[in-house]
């Protein structure tokens, strides 16, 4: 979600998040686990040539098989069921008809929505053969995530994960981003609380056994400023350097923490070992 989103939201509330129960947690467990393994499938999608509308298709197709649907199909007036963000895209690329290229790293987030409960996630993906330092900032990106996941612990607050995640991409020379947040979720797409990738006095939350949000750091290879281009979707770092995401929908539990969108498969991270 966007900061601009984040600003409406009344500092209360923020404070406020929703605290689920253990049906919350099983409902969570399935909507986090069909988005995961959507995508596992696109894993052996992803190639120089294929387009971004096809793997929007499979995931389509794939959530319709499964008695789900996407969050992001006319979500604010999204017109796409997933998002690809490639290279210097920082988030929300829309699906279209280019072909993917040799080296480009791509960011696929999906948003499923089963039985009433949403799971979101995303991971990058190789196409192709990558430069070294694209494969080096998509490990940086997912080290800051699992380093902002097993910071949550009940009776920490949410600046606990900025801080995990600001020193280790900076220690790596690496930004991030500061116009996106990882958010409540669970029977709504975006709750309470906003969960900063960063370090923010203003904005701490108390981790509290229940809260279900999701941790999503956008870091980048050179400058954190970023813009959204003309159609209204699209944020791309400013001065055009890499940029790399991954998502995972988490619970606060009462001795840590809980992810639910785990790839079954073991795809973390790429390169994927699609024989595993
Ligand atoms: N899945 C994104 C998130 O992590 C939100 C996408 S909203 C869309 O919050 F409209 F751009 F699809
Ligand atoms: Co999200
Ligand atoms: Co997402």
């Amino acid at each position: 979600m966007s900061q601009d989103d984040t600003s409406q939201l009344d500092r209360r509330r923020t404070a406020d998040a929703p605290i689920h129960g253990p049906e919350g947690f099983a409902g969570m467990r399935r909507a986090g686990r069909l988005t995961a393994e959507a995508l596992d499938l696109l894993v052996e999608h992803v190639r120089p040539g294929v387009t971004t509308q096809a793997l929007d298709d499979l995931t389509v197709a794939f959530a319709r098989d499964h008695g789900a649907y996407s969050a992001t199909l006319l979500y604010r007036g999204y017109p796409r069921s997933i998002c690809t963000s490639i290279n210097h895209v920082v988030c929300h690329g829309i699906p279209n008809d280019k072909p993917l290229r040799d080296g480009d790293i791509l960011n696929i987030d999906i948003t499923l929505i089963v039985d009433g409960w949403y799971g979101d996630s995303s991971r990058m993906y190789f196409v192709g053969e990558v430069p070294r330092r694209a494969a080096r900032l998509c490990d940086v990106t997912h080290d800051c995530l699992m380093r902002g996941v097993q910071a949550v612990l009940p009776g920490r607050t949410t600046n606990a994960i900025g801080a995990a995640i600001q020193s280790h991409a900076e220690r790596e020379r690496c930004s991030v981003v500061r116009d996106f947040c990882g958010h409540g979720v669970g029977r709504v797409f975006h709750d309470a609380p906003t969960v900063l990738h960063y370090v923010e006095a203003s904005y701490d939350v108390p981790l509290r056994p229940g809260m279900i949000f999701t941790i999503e750091p956008m870091i980048n290879l050179g400058r954190p400023q970023v813009k959204v281009l003309s159609d209204g979707w699209t944020a791309v770092t400013r001065d055009r350097s890499l940029s790399a995401q991954f998502e995972h929908t988490v619970g606060v539990t009462e001795s840590g923490v809980e992810v639910f969108t785990y790839s079954p498969k073991g795809y973390h991270r790429p390169p994927y070992d699609i024989a595993a």
